[in-house]
């Protein structure tokens, strides 16, 4: 059940080029937020709608969301400042279903893809599994929260351009090591989530999908982030779904890729 709370920032602080890290004081969302759904914030007068941004942590009354500087909505909440009050609605979405990863399920994160899984990681650990994390990123300077990954269970490294960890894709790190894991779970752009859904597919791994689609409501109610989904019978053509309601994670195999 979504409720709007008028938050207190607790702090706002840049964490890499374009990065930043918010902690809002928001114990309602905080309280009943799952690891993959998505808070919708109000961004400032001018802007009507609101912006989605996923849940990175949440713990006690402290909700913390990390975000890319983008355009005028990611611009304003960067510019936040301890004290400063956020009207903010949530938790939204399905998230991911740990229930049904396995004891040695592998979170994958891309880009700003990446802050998401670590509340899935923390979540499958306090669950009694053994995680790994497979986070890939532009560059060594564009790394972030690996401490609190590596804390929560095994994290590998990938920069596209080899200046930390592995030299490649989050995708090339998975096929190396599929066979240590029981599950895999993801976020981040559409390309990337189709090469690993096809790798755990190849390997019979149950694969979940965090979508990312422009937003409106944020609720179901406006249509503007439909997205084309199997039908359920197995046969031809598709149905819509709304990634704000039905996902953002999807069972890969729903996805029409
Ligand atoms: C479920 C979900 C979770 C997300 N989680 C994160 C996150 O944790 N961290 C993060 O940095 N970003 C996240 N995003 C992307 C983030 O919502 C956009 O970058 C942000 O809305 C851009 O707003 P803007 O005003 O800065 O940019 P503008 O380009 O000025 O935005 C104009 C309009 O387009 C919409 N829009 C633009 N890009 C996107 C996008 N990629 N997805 C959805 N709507 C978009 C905006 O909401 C706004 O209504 C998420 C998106 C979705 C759908
Ligand atoms: S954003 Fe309005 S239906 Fe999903």
């Amino acid at each position: 059940m979504a409720i709007q709370e008028i938050c207190t920032v607790a702090g706002c602080t840049g964490i890499a080029p374009g990065l930043f890290e918010m902690v809002l004081e928001a114990p309602g969302i905080a309280q009943a937020a799952k690891p993959g759904q998505f808070v919708h914030l109000a961004c400032g007068e001018g802007n009507l709608l609101r912006r989605p941004i996923s849940v990175c942590t949440a713990q006690g009354a402290a909700l913390r969301l990390v975000f890319q500087v983008k355009g005028v909505g990611t611009e304003w909440l960067s510019a936040r400042r301890a004290g400063d009050r956020i009207d903010v609605l949530g938790p939204l979405g399905h998230g991911f279903d740990l229930t049904a990863t396995g004891d040695r399920p592998v979170l994958i994160g891309g880009g700003i893809g990446v802050p998401p899984m670590l509340y899935a990681m923390q979540a499958a650990k306090a669950a009694g599994a053994q995680p790994s994390a497979i986070l890939g990123f532009r560059s060594r300077g564009m790394v972030i929260l690996e401490d609190e990954f590596q804390a929560a269970g095994t994290a590998y490294i990938a920069t596209d351009d080899g200046s930390y960890g592995v030299h490649g894709f989050v995708s090339d790190v998975l096929r190396d090591h599929i066979g240590e894991f029981t599950s895999v779970c993801a976020c981040g752009p559409k390309p990337m989530l189709r090469a690993l859904a096809q790798i755990a597919g190849e390997a019979g791994l149950p694969c979940q999908v965090s979508m990312e689609e422009r937003m409106g409501c944020g609720i179901g109610a406006c249509l503007v982030c439909a997205c084309e989904l199997k039908l359920k019978d197995g046969g031809e053509g598709v149905r819509y779904g709304h990634v704000c309601k039905d996902g953002p994670v999807f069972d890969a195999k729903e996805v029409v890729w």
